[in-house]
C-alpha cells in the first residue's frame, strides 16, 4: 500500500484509500476511480485531501423493517463523521430479518458476511460504521470486520418501544409463545392471536425483549466494539440519534488511532462478553455468533469457555423471557454499563480490555450505576445465582448447550425433585424429522404425549435444514396444554428462538445430518439427562447403537433438498454451531486489509 509519510493528522499510517484516489504510481487508475466517485458530487479536493473514507455499512431497508430506522440515524452518522474530518460513504447490507425470511434467517447471516468481507476489502473505506440490530446483523456484521480488519465501530439500531396490551407488558418473541399456547387453548381466535402479537411491537427497532437482538447488541457493546451505552437505548429516542453523531465522530478518531477490531476483540474481551451473557440472561444464540466472531479474528474460544466462564455468573437483568421487563425499561436501569459495572466491581470483568473510544472497560463503566434495581439487579441480590449456560454431551452428540436461566421452579419440581438424583431425569422419547414433521405431528394422541416425555428434533441444523432452524423450543401438544402442562424438555440440533424460555437442549453438535448420534434415536427410546454430570444419554446399549449406525449409514438422513444455489453451497461450506456454524475455508482469511 502506498505510504504517506506527511498525511495531516494521521501520523504515520497511511489511509488504505489513498491506494484508491491518489496514488502517485498509477495516475491513469487513480484517475478512473475519481471520476466516478466525482460523478454524484463528491470533490477532487475531498477526495485527495488525507480524509479518510467512512463506510456505513447499511443493514436497514424495506425488508429488514428491525433494522430500518437506521435509515434515519444514518444522517447523524454522516454528521458526526464530517464533523470530524471524514467523508461517508454510506452503502447497502444484504438483508435479514429474522421473523420473514424463509426458510430461515440463519442461512443469510454467512452471506452477508461473505458479502460485506468483499465489500469492505474491494472498495476505498478506511474505516466502517456497522448498522447492527435484528439478530444475524449483529454478528454478520462483526464476523466480516473481524477477517477484514479496518477501523470498525457497531452502532446499535436499538430496541423497540414496550408493548402492552390490557394493561400487561407484551414482549415481542415472547408473546407468540404465550399467544400460541392461548390459542391453542381456545382462550382465544385467529384474530385476537394476531391483536396480541401485534401489541408487542409498537415502534421501529429490534424486539425489546431479551431475545437474541438484544443479546447481540448487548454483546458488541460488552465486547467493546460499540460506544457505552449504545446497546439499551430505544430506537425511537433521542438519545440514540445523538449516539449515532457520537459514533460518527468516533470512527474518524478510531482511522486516526489505527484502533482495529484485533486490538479490541481480544480474548480478553470474549471472556467478558461471556459474563456479560450470563448476567443478561442472554440467548442461547450467542454462543454460536460470538465463537464465529473469535474464530474470523483468531481468538481461541470454545463451549468449554462459555461454561468455565460463564456458567456460575448470576443473572441480574430482569428481562423476559427469564424475567419481567422489556427494552425501555433496561435502558432507564442503566442498560449495559450498569450491569458491566456491577460484574466490574464484583471481580468478574477484566477491566484492561481496550474498547473503540480508546478507553478500557474499567475507564466506561467507572460512573457507572443501577437506576432501577427491579429491572437490574445488583450483584449482591441476582434474580439467579448462576444464569450461564450448561454445555452437554453424551451418546447423541459431542456437545449441546442448556441456559440455565430457564430452569424454572415449575421445571425443577416436575423433573428434578428426585431427593437421591436431584440433577437427573429420563424419559420416553417422541422423535421428529425436521420442523415440518413436528407441526404436522405434535397434536396426534398416537404419539402417546405426557408429561413425562422429552421431545427430540433432528434434520435442524446448519446442513440438515440450511442454516438450522430455530425449532427446538417445542409446544406439547394442545391437550397437554389444555390439561396444564405448558412446557416439556426438548433436545434438539437445531437453535431455538432467544425469546423463548422453554428447557431445551440444543445447538447439538455435530448434527444429525452430519453423522450426530441424534439420526440415531427412535420414538419410545429412553433418554437420561443428568445436569450435574453434564450428560444426555440414550440408554441403549453399544451393540444397538452400532446396528443403528450401520442402518443409518445405509441410508443417510439428508433433510429437505436445497432451493437454491446458497442453499447447496451453504450446506457444502458450514461447520457445526459448537464452532459458530461459520463458513470453514473463510477462517484462513485474516486481517486482510493488511495484506493488500
Ligand atoms: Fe428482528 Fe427480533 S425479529 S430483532
Ligand atoms: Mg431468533
Amino acid at each position: 500500500m502506498l505510504r504517506h509519510p506527511d498525511a495531516r493528522g494521521f501520523g504515520t499510517t497511511p489511509l488504505r484509500s489513498r491506494a484508491w484516489f491518489d496514488n502517485p504510481a498509477s495516475p491513469d487508475m487513480t484517475a478512473l476511480y475519481l471520476e466516478r466517485y466525482l460523478n454524484y458530487g463528491l470533490s477532487i479536493e475531498e477526495l485527495q485531501s488525507d480524509r479518510p473514507i467512512i463506510g456505513i455499512a447499511q443493514t436497514g431497508s424495506d425488508l429488514s423493517p428491525c433494522n430500518r430506522h437506521h435509515l434515519a440515524l444514518a444522517e447523524r452518522v454522516r454528521d458526526g463523521i464530517r464533523e470530524a474530518g471524514g467523508i461517508p460513504i454510506e452503502f447497502p447490507v444484504h438483508p435479514i430479518q429474522e421473523t420473514g425470511k424463509r426458510p430461515t434467517a440463519g442461512l443469510d447471516r454467512n452471506l452477508a458476511y461473505l458479502s460485506l468481507v468483499e465489500t469492505l476489502f474491494g472498495y476505498p473505506i478506511d474505516g466502517v460504521v456497522l448498522t447492527i440490530g435484528c439478530d444475524k446483523t449483529t454478528p454478520a456484521c462483526l464476523m466480516a470486520a473481524a477477517t477484514v480488519n479496518i477501523p470498525a465501530i457497531a452502532l446499535s439500531v436499538g430496541p423497540m418501544l414496550n408493548g402492552h396490551y390490557r394493561g400487561e407488558r407484551t414482549g415481542s418473541g415472547t408473546i407468540v409463545w404465550k399467544a400460541r399456547q392461548m390459542l391453542a387453548a381456545g382462550e382465544i381466535d385467529t384474530k385476537g392471536f394476531i391483536k396480541l402479537v401485534a401489541s408487542s411491537a409498537p415502534s421501529t427497532g429490534f424486539c425489546n425483549t431479551m431475545g437474541t437482538a438484544t443479546t447481540m447488541n448487548s454483546l458488541a457493546e460488552a465486547l467493546g466494539m460499540s460506544l457505552p451505552g449504545n446497546a439499551a437505548i430505544p430506537a425511537p429516542h433521542r438519545d440514540r440519534a445523538e449516539s449515532a453523531w457520537h459514533t460518527g465522530r468516533q470512527i474518524v478518531e478510531m482511522v486516526r488511532a489505527d484502533r482495529k477490531p484485533s486490538d479490541v476483540l481480544t480474548r480478553t474481551a470474549f471472556l467478558n462478553a461471556i459474563r456479560v451473557n450470563s448476567a443478561i440472561g442472554g440467548s442461547t444464540n450467542a454462543p454460536i455468533h460470538l465463537n464465529a466472531i473469535a474464530r474470523h479474528v483468531g481468538v481461541e474460544l470454545s463451549l468449554a469457555d462459555w461454561e468455565e466462564h460463564g456458567a456460575d455468573v448470576p443473572l441480574l437483568v430482569n428481562l423476559q423471557p427469564a424475567g419481567e421487563y422489556l427494552g425501555e425499561d433496561y435502558y432507564r436501569a442503566g442498560g449495559v454499563p450498569a450491569v458491566m459495572g456491577e460484574l466490574y466491581r464484583a471481580g468478574l470483568l477484566d477491566g484492561a480490555a481496550l474498547t473503540v473510544n480508546g478507553r478500557t472497560v474499567a475507564d466506561n463503566v467507572a460512573e457507572a450505576r443501577i437506576e432501577d434495581e427491579r429491572v437490574i439487579k445488583p450483584f449482591s441480590r441476582p434474580l439467579l445465582a448462576a444464569a450461564g449456560l450448561t454445555v452437554l454431551s453424551g451418546n447423541l452428540f459431542e456437545a449441546a448447550v442448556m441456559k440455565q436461566s430457564v430452569i424454572s421452579p415449575d421445571f425443577r419440581a416436575r423433573y428434578l425433585s428426585n431427593p437421591e438424583d436431584p440433577d437427573a431425569f429420563e424419559g420416553r422419547v417422541v422423535v421428529f424429522d425436521g420442523p415440518e414433521d413436528y407441526h404436522e405431528r405434535i397434536d396426534d394422541p398416537a404419539l402417546g404425549i405426557d408429561e413425562h416425555t422429552l421431545l427430540v428434533i433432528r434434520g435442524a441444523g446448519p446442513i440438515g435444514y440450511p442454516g438450522g432452524a430455530e425449532v427446538v423450543n417445542m409446544r406439547p401438544p394442545a391437550a397437554l396444554i389444555r390439561a396444564g402442562i405448558d412446557a416439556l424438555p426438548c433436545i434438539g440440533d437445531g437453535r431455538q428462538s432467544g425469546t423463548s424460555g422453554s428447557p431445551s437442549i440444543l445447538n447439538a453438535s455435530p448434527e444429525a445430518a452430519a453423522g450426530g448420534g441424534l439420526a440415531l434415536l427412535r420414538t419410545g427410546d429412553r433418554v437420561r439427562v443428568d445436569l450435574r454430570a453434564g450428560t444426555v444419554n440414550a440408554l441403549l446399549s453399544a451393540a444397538e447403537l452400532d446396528q443403528r449406525r450401520a442402518e443409518q449409514q445405509a441410508n443417510p438422513f439428508t433433510g429437505p433438498p436445497s432451493q437454491t444455489p446458497w442453499h447447496e453451497i451453504a450446506r457444502n461450506e458450514t461447520g457445526q454451531f459448537a464452532g459458530g456454524a461459520i463458513i470453514e475455508r473463510a477462517v484462513k482469511y485474516q486481517r486482510i486489509a493488511q495484506t493488500m
